[in-house]
């Protein structure tokens, strides 16, 4: 596995492969990364001739400093995991490389980057939109791979494609859970014994929500279950739990007003912020 820091250089080694047409397969990532990562890159390696992964922890993208700071590190693990799977390139770059001028750039997603993540991370899908759009510019890659866990930012990212009239496939991969069902993420790494305890809280109110349905639970009933459940320890703030229709991403209040569902929720344990999904 080649490591590369400069754009340049990735440009002048990517270039020998778009000549010989070979389809190239992008995973943009922010480090610390876990087995949720790795089946993007199977994924990729699969579909595509070759892989290129990034790790960059994108600062415009944190609207807050310390979370930004406390974000994991763990470069040495990660380019070890990466060359086990089979990753071709590793882009590092620093942040005056993909940033050397400060990006003014704003995205308009319309409703979709107002709610949610959205309205609680003001500036998020901004930055996102920046990186993303940068990294697609200096990889050009044919596919890019992105974890479902992020629902909102794939829509984000879908939609960017589109304005950007960029020739880009976004794939969606499942979201990989721990045995306990915790989703995995990068920011599981940040909590205690005890706040790890206290988040399997998540995965066992969204795993459950679909059988609610069936047991002709309202969605209103559904969120006081949840509010209840998260008012039971100090631990817990719950920055939303709504259900949206998946295919227009509207939250909804009666279940007629979508056949297929998303039920998303955001919720701090301890300090760390974890988000779900499932779509049903
Ligand atoms: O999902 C992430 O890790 C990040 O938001 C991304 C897409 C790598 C952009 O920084």
């Amino acid at each position: 596995m080649q490591i590369i820091t400069k754009i340049a250089e990735l440009d002048y080694v990517l270039s020998k492969y778009r000549n010989q047409n070979k389809i190239i397969g992008f995973v943009p990532t922010m480090g610390a990364l876990h087995l949720g990562h790795i089946s993007l890159i199977n994924a990729s390696n699969k579909d595509c001739n070759i892989t290129i992964c990034s790790i960059f922890v994108n600062p415009t993208q944190f609207n807050d400093k310390k979370d930004l700071e406390r974000y994991p590190k763990t470069p040495e693990k990660d380019a070890k995991l990466l060359k086990d799977a089979g990753c071709s390139i590793l882009f590092m770059p620093e942040v005056d490389e993909m940033y050397p001028e400060t990006d003014t750039r704003i995205f308009d997603f319309g409703s979709i980057d107002k709610i949610l993540d959205g309205k609680f991370r003001p500036g998020h899908f901004n930055g996102v939109a920046q990186i993303v759009s940068k990294l697609f510019f200096a990889v050009k890659p044919n596919k890019a791979y992105f974890g479902s866990k992020d629902f909102q930012q794939v829509l984000v990212v879908k939609n960017l494609v589109k304005q950007l009239n960029l020739p880009i496939e976004i794939i969606a991969c499942p979201i990989l859970r721990e045995q306990d069902g915790l989703a995995m993420s990068s920011r599981n790494t940040l909590l205690s014994k005890d706040e790890r305890e206290a988040a399997k809280i998540i995965p066992e109110i969204m795993l459950t929500i679909a059988a609610h349905k069936s047991n002709n639970l309202s969605i209103k009933q559904i969120a006081d279950l949840v509010n209840k459940k998260v008012s039971t320890n100090s631990m817990y703030k719950l920055d939303y739990f709504v259900i949206a229709n998946a295919d227009s991403f509207e939250e909804i209040t009666e279940w007629e007003q979508a056949t297929n569902y998303v039920a998303l929720i955001a919720c701090f344990v301890g300090k760390v912020r974890l988000i779900d999904n499932v779509v049903f």
